[in-house]
């Protein structure tokens, strides 16, 4: 029997490198040996710890799905989103192994159909984020031309998918709409972008990896073929959750830039008399609302890789997340009001709060010894 492959993923208690390392481990635990090393034993800000860990693990291939967040200032997005990426690829290279690279959409201009090559330019007033990713975009391009460096480089638009714990872009507006901090729409009618679904992705990377010749040093967008307009995305969360807002009402740009000014001049007298208070996340990517941003999806259907799931798009997936993020939000108590009609499972809540003896009564009763058949499988 041939010998499992090993690889590397970094970034895998993120939204997508945890969906990365599920899938390995789900659909090829007897071909791949996925390790994921925690941010707190590797640093991919050390290069140290990269040359070490990778030295001893020696593996087949290495996936970089690490990111600084996205508020981080200038040294962290720096560190990680660059430097980190760079030494990553400089490794495998030295060990001559692919390097998968996870980017973003943030690296291209507002536009509809936006191709792989249409990123950009790199200028000082671009955000931390997009001016990162964009430089590590560059560099990795010139270690393949000049150094043979073996990378595939994809880029994500505005990602969907369970387990996304820091609650960021789609699942931010999911959360601001279920919280009903969202009164009106903020964005206009037709404003398209491109979105990610986060559980196709790990089989993309995967059919690179058995395709190197294919998609050696090249860029992917991985995107649903179909563009979605915002406000008909919001309107439809709106109507699973049963809520009366937002109301179909269009804040013009203008008047919520001003907001988003005011804002940010109450922010910074807070922040001068030693409150810590910076811009809720959906006001950072404000522009982006009013903006279309649609990614052409040609290169990767002209590719040999086959959509496993070709039904499947964020509108056939709002259920299943709409229920799973309010549950899990709920849970942590992340939202102050929701519809109490929309009945979300808290099987032990009452009992929890009124009567815990009696919780304590049956866990006694089911049982409190070592388990008989631990090691049964
Ligand atoms: N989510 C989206 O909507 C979206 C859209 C477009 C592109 N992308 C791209 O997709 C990739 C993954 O994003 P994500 O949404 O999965 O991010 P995420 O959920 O924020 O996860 C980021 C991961 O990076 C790790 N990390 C941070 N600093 C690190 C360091 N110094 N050393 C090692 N690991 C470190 C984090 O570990 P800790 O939690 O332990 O710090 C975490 O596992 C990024 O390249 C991002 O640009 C995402």
């Amino acid at each position: 029997m041939a010998s499992k492959k090993i690889g590397v993923l970094i970034g895998g208690s993120g939204l997508i490198g945890g969906t990365i390392v599920n899938y390995y481990k789900t659909h090829h635990p007897e071909t791949v040996d996925i390790r994921a090393p925690s941010s707190k034993k590797f640093s991919i800000r050390e290069e140290n710890d990269i040359r070490r860990y990778l030295a001893d693990v020696k593996p087949d291939f290495v996936i970089n799905a690490a990111m600084a967040n996205l508020g981080s200032d200038a040294q962290l997005a720096f560190e990680v989103n660059y430097q980190g990426p760079i030494i990553l690829a400089r490794a495998a290279n030295s060990l001559k192994i692919p390097y998968i690279h996870i980017s973003s959409a943030a690296t291209l201009p507002p536009g509809e159909n936006l191709r792989e090559d249409d990123t950009l330019p790199l200028s000082p007033d671009l955000s931390n984020y997009a001016k990162s990713k964009l430089m590590a975009e560059a560099t990795l391009k010139l270690m393949a031309e000049k150094e043979g460096l073996d990378f595939s480089c994809v880029r994500l638009a505005i990602v969907y998918g369970a387990h996304d714990h820091k609650i960021q872009g789609f699942h931010r507006l999911l959360f601001s709409i279920a919280d009903e901090s969202m009164p009106v729409l903020f964005t206009k009618k037709n404003t398209l972008h491109s979105y990610t679904n986060a559980r196709k992705l790990p089989h993309f990377i995967h059919h690179m990896l058995e395709n190197r010749a294919e998609f050696h040093s090249r860029t992917y967008h991985f995107v649903d073929k179909n563009p979605v307009d915002l406000a008909t995305l919001i309107l439809t969360i709106k109507s699973y959750l049963r809520l009366n807002q937002p109301k179909e009402i269009y804040v013009p740009y203008w008047m919520a830039n001003s907001g988003k000014n005011v804002l940010n001049i109450l922010l910074r007298i807070f922040r001068r008399i030693g409150l810590k208070a910076t811009l809720p996340p959906e006001l950072m990517f404000l522009d982006s609302f009013y903006k279309p941003q649609t990614l052409s999806c040609e290169r990767l259907k002209n590719s040999s890789f086959a959509d496993p799931m070709p039904e499947e798009s964020i509108f056939t997936r709002l259920p299943e997340l709409v229920s799973y993020y309010l549950k899990r939000w709920s849970h942590e108590n992340l939202i102050s009001s929701y519809n109490a009609n929309l009945a979300i499972e808290k099987p032990v809540e009452q009992t929890f709060i009124n009567n815990p003896q009696k919780l304590i009564d049956d866990i006694h009763a089911k049982g409190i010894g070592p388990f008989n058949n631990m090691l049964e499988r």
